[in-house]
């Protein structure tokens, strides 16, 4: 049965929770690779960050901001998703990240672009534990996500 609140079925819950259990062994790196695609396919992304002013990408990687920017995503979305059976707690965790994302003029469409790189993401970090399934599932919840935030950052 589809959850009320999320639309998302036992079955996508499944394969998100598999797969981001996959993911989440390697938060600092797998943050990493997710912003710095982000940042190489959508340039003015980086303008949101102060530190990485005029640094190059190379640079960039190098940086503890980036180390510390990756792993407090990772961390959570961590919390998001081992919140999937508590759709109430992680709609709270969600808005919470609406709220100050709204202080940095970061809204939906910052998190669409984000929804938009991330199957390429699986492929690339699943390798061959990534499937069709698995990527429409997280879309599904990604979309979710980022209406919420919309509706929040309009509240
Ligand atoms: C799944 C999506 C995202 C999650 C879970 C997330 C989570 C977080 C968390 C936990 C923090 C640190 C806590 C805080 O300072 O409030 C943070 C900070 C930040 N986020 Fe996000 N974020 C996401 C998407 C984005 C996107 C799409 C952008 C920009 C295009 C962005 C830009 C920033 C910036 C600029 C900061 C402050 C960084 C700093 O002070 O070093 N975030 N984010």
């Amino acid at each position: 049965m589809a959850c009320k609140i999320t639309g998302l079925t036992s079955a996508e819950k499944a394969a998100i929770t598999a797969s981001w259990k996959i993911l989440s062994v390697n938060k600092k790196d797998n943050g990493m690779t997710l912003f710095l695609t982000l940042f190489s396919t959508y340039p003015d992304t980086l303008n949101y960050f102060k530190a990485f002013e005029n640094k190059s990408l190379d640079e960039i990687k190098g940086m503890s901001d980036m180390r510390a920017h990756a792993t407090a995503v990772m961390y959570a979305m961590d919390s998001l998703i081992d919140n999937v059976d508590d759709p109430e707690c992680m709609v709270g965790l969600v808005r919470k990240i609406a709220r100050n994302h709204k202080g940095r003029n970061i809204g939906k469409a910052r998190f669409e672009q984000l929804r938009s790189l991330y199957g390429n993401y699986l492929d690339t970090n699943l390798g061959n534990r990534s499937s069709a399934a698995t990527k429409s599932a997280w879309d599904k919840f990604l979309s979710y996500m980022n209406n919420l935030i919309e509706k929040e950052q309009n509240a």
